[in-house]
């Protein structure tokens, strides 16, 4: 794509913070529940006192309070596994503005739970966010990806993580005893994320409809050609719109691939083993053991003030992303998510002395440093890179059904880590990081060994790589060419096993 230059407008900078509003409820809505445990907990005892008139046994709590936690997990499953049918059927931007509505009553349930003295409508409103962040955790990366510059795609798909650690970082501040963390307002921290859906739903109607899509799945290529004018600043987006109606031409037979034929078609098993591997990668380096645990990782190691210590994890995640930002399109996915793996699997390791040691108090801050080496380590490759990488590893055919299917494996390995953790602490006491160190360096070998670069590709020419053959002839829109092989571009019909 030499001489396409990079036409960064402020139209497009406005899209992309539109969309990247959905990242930014997907990591609120994560860190948020952390804080209000103890008033969550207690609200669940006033409810069954009310009800039953006496008090809730720990026993169940407990169990209330898991169920409250791990619903959202379950809800994000279903919803990123439901992100293809939407967003083929209703578009990308109008995907974002229909979904916006389980914002408002996830968070209308649970703002109005203690008024109503029901702890199912916390739980109820859990499910239908976890839904919402589910379907956005596939929208934002989707959009994001196809309006797009090719030179830019990396470091604007590393804005859906920013948005993502932002949020973390909002929930934790927000969640302070003295701010909205309080016995009365948990409800209101809680119903916050209302505020954003209104939001973006304003500002959704301005930004303009993914092009691809236009072209490619409405075949509109007046109304893709506008909105490529005003993306890109300029008349001439010939490039651009070639590009894609090459990829529309070589799909023509494949427009909406589903589920199981992007499992049954061998063409898309790499990139798809990629995919998945990407996305376990991300959850399976034990990152969330850190945001959904880290006070209690930091009491255990010993530190006087964890939750600060907590928000602080939450600045450095912050920082790094943006650091992630301007090195993706340099350094490229491939070195950073290596980079960012072995630096992890290090940190890991520290992380273990410091619990074994914990009796030296110097250790504590050697805890401290530990986990903020494995969130900034996280936010150089693992924690951005498989976010958006799923969006270039296919076309524009195949891409969302695998946005869906990397989505869901990735919310479901969320949960199990979510799930296992105390467990796992309770069986393996302070030597639980090496497991993570064990994913790690298995994740760090495959990356090696499989990950193809995609910097500065286009998505057409990422999905050639993963034929094998030499480059077709340069082929005309309309005529699509004769000599095309399943072996150089994507089959046209997906072969069978
Ligand atoms: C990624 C993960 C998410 C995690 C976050 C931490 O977005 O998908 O589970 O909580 O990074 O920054």
């Amino acid at each position: 794509m030499e001489g396409q230059g990079k036409q960064v407008t402020g139209y497009l900078l406005f899209s992309l913070g539109t969309a990247v509003i959905g990242s930014l409820q997907f990591g609120f809505n994560t860190g948020v529940i952390n804080a209000p445990e103890q008033k969550l907990r207690s609200f669940f005892n006033n409810t069954w006192v009310e009800r039953y008139g006496e008090s809730i046994s720990p026993g169940i709590c407990t169990i209330v309070w898991s169920i409250t936690v791990a619903i959202f997990s379950v809800g994000g499953m279903v919803g990123s596994f439901s992100v293809g049918v939407m967003a083929n059927r209703f578009g990308r931007r109008r995907s974002m503005f229909l979904v916006n509505s389980l914002a408002v009553i996830g968070g209308l349930l649970m703002g109005f739970s203690t008024m109503c003295s029901s702890y199912e409508m916390v739980i109820a409103g859990r499910l239908v966010i976890g839904l919402f962040c589910g379907l956005f955790t596939g929208l934002t990366p989707m959009y994001v990806g196809e309006v797009s510059p090719t030179p830019l795609r990396g470091a604007f798909g590393t804005l859906h993580q920013l948005g993502v650690v932002v949020g973390i970082l909002i929930a934790q501040i927000f969640g302070l005893e003295f701010l909205l963390g309080s016995d009365k307002l948990w409800p209101l921290l809680l119903a916050l994320t209302v505020a954003p859906a209104v939001l973006q739903c304003i500002l959704l109607p301005f930004c303009p409809e993914s092009p691809r899509f236009l072209l490619i799945n409405l075949k509109q290529e007046e109304q893709a050609r506008k909105a490529l004018v005003r993306l890109r600043g300029t008349e001439d987006v010939s490039k651009d719109l070639q590009e894609m109606k090459e990829e529309s031409a070589k799909m023509a037979q494949e427009k909406k691939v589903t589920i199981a034929e992007l499992f049954r078609s061998a063409s898309y098993r790499q990139p798809l083993l990629i995919a998945i591997m990407l996305q376990l990668s991300q959850q399976l380096s034990g990152i969330n053991a850190v945001f959904y645990y880290s006070t209690g990782i930091f009491e255990s190691a010993g530190v006087k003030q964890p939750i600060y210590a907590t928000i602080g994890a939450g600045v450095v995640n912050t920082v790094f992303t943006v650091v992630s930002l301007f090195l993706v399109e340099k350094a490229g996915r491939r070195t950073l998510h290596l980079l960012g793996l072995g630096g992890m699997a290090v940190s890991a390791l520290i992380m273990t002395v410091s619990l074994l040691l914990k009796d030296f108090s110097a250790m504590s801050y050697v805890a401290i440093l530990a986990v903020m080496l494995f969130v900034a380590m996280f936010e150089l490759g693992p924690g951005p890179i498989p976010w958006f990488i799923v969006a270039e590893l296919f076309s524009q055919g195949p891409r969302p059904a695998a946005m869906a299917v990397a989505g869901c494996c990735n919310w479901t390995a969320n949960f199990l880590v979510g799930m296992s953790f105390p467990k796992l602490v309770d069986w393996c006491g302070p030597w639980v990081f090496l497991i993570f160190t064990a994913f790690l360096i298995l994740f760090f070998v495959f990356t090696f060994f499989k990950v193809p670069e995609t910097k500065g590709k286009t998505f057409e020419e990422i999905a050639r790589g993963f034929g094998g053959s030499a480059p077709p002839a340069a082929s005309s829109a309309e005529e699509p060419p004769a000599t095309t092989s399943a072996a150089v571009t994507l089959p046209a019909s997906p072969e069978k096993e």
